[in-house]
């Protein structure tokens, strides 16, 4: 029997089969033996001590004999009896109770002190088939947070191992390009160095800051609330940051579209479309374009907008365009430096809004076109 209610209830039962047991054999006795039956002689013996035990003026003068049997004079000893009987009942009641309970509860006491011996990384279940009933969802819920805490974890303990092996090869080779530059015999391959140097540094950079907002990203940590903002002036922004960057390809940067009022966090979409334009600008051709597209809620389609990013470059072969938003991952044949973090967090970004990341080609002859499409924000939410 699991459960604590049939547990209580059976003990309950127990007290009243013995109060019952009692109460026949004393109705049996004085059925057979009358009056002067062992049971009501026992129990008025018993009154009789409880009322000597009293102090004498505690106990107010026995009125004259009236019933018959002459019982008028034992009337206090009665109720001093009737009194015991019932303090030993719930005695028993009580007694019967803690003992219930006690068993009931001796699993959660083993499995509290297995929890506070427990090593911080074990996430194996609680044992559920030992406790009462009653307690199997809570033992069951808990379980089901280790699990989720056990996947957290694991997915940190990942994504530590896979910054460490990322940052190792960009950090490495700061160190090489410093001594190098240290090394240089002439100014000319001193500066030449410290080009290398530098540009190796800016990559460092932002490999560390995307690293830094994948673990923002996965810790759940929102920089600023959800807010209506315009995609087309949030792109303009972006792409105001890029012009020295485009510049330095010959790459055209285009803003088309008109204001897209979406629901979002500013800092987040900003890393958003930042990641997309720095990949256009990056992978596309030297001397072509970028073009980034803000499409609002229009008569056929009044809940959603759409920010697209295409370039002209070489593309992704069909079959990549999921696998690029996998995190680290890179298409066969990339040249272009890069981790495989940014599209990773344009798909994460997305999923936070509601919002969903789709690659195609960007034209017949080649060419990404990465599409966001996000749920509009109500015009009176
Ligand atoms: N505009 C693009 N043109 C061609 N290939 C792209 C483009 N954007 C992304 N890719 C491909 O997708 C991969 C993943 O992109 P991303 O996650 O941003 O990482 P990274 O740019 O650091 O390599 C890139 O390595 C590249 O192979
Ligand atoms: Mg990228």
């Amino acid at each position: 029997m699991k459960s604590l209610q049939w547990r209580m209830l059976a003990a309950l039962g127990l007290v009243i089969v013995f109060a019952w047991a009692i109460s026949i054999m004393m109705f049996v006795s004085y059925l057979t033996e009358g009056q002067s039956n062992a049971w009501r002689t026992g129990l008025h013996t018993l009154g009789e001590k409880l009322v000597g035990v009293l102090p004498a003026e505690a106990i107010p003068p026995a009125p004259v004999a009236t019933q018959p049997g002459g019982m008028a004079s034992s009337e206090p000893a009665s109720t001093l009896t009737a009194m015991v009987l019932n303090t030993v009942e719930l005695g028993l009641v009580g007694l019967l109770t803690w003992l219930t309970l006690m068993a009931a509860l001796r699993p959660l006491r083993a499995i509290s002190a297995g929890l506070a011996q427990r090593d911080p990384y074990d996430s194996t279940p609680l044992p559920v088939h030992q406790v009462p009933t009653e307690l199997r969802p809570l033992i069951t819920a808990f379980n089901a947070l280790l699990g989720r805490v056990d996947t957290a974890m694991r997915a940190e303990r990942q994504f530590i191992a896979d910054a460490a092996h990322e940052l190792r090869t960009p950090l490495a080779a700061l160190h090489v390009q410093a001594e190098v530059a240290l090394a240089a015999g002439t100014l000319q391959e001193k500066d030449h160095a410290l080009e290398r140097l530098l540009d190796v540094s800016h990559r460092t950079h932002r490999l560390a800051e995307q690293l830094l907002d994948l673990a923002r990203l996965d810790a759940g940590l929102h920089s600023s609330g959800m807010v209506p903002a315009d995609l087309l002036e949030l792109s303009r922004h972006v792409l105001s940051e890029f012009r020295v960057q485009a510049a330095e390809r010959n790459i055209r940067l285009n803003l088309e579209g008109d204001a897209c009022l979406i629901r979002c966090d500013v800092d987040e979409v900003g890393i958003l479309i930042r990641n997309l334009v720095d990949n256009a600008i990056r992978h596309g051709n030297v001397g072509g374009q970028v073009t980034v597209t803000c499409r609002g809620a229009s008569a056929a389609n009044d809940q959603q907008a759409e920010l697209i990013v295409t370039d002209d470059g070489p593309g992704v072969p069909d079959a990549d365009f999921k696998a690029i938003f996998d995190r680290f991952y890179r298409a066969p044949g990339t040249v272009t430096q890069g981790s495989g973090i940014g599209l990773s967090l344009v798909a994460g970004i997305a999923a936070l809004h509601g919002a969903t990341a789709e690659a195609s080609r960007a034209g017949r002859h080649g060419g990404l076109r990465v599409a966001v499409t996000f749920p509009v924000a109500l015009k009176n939410s």
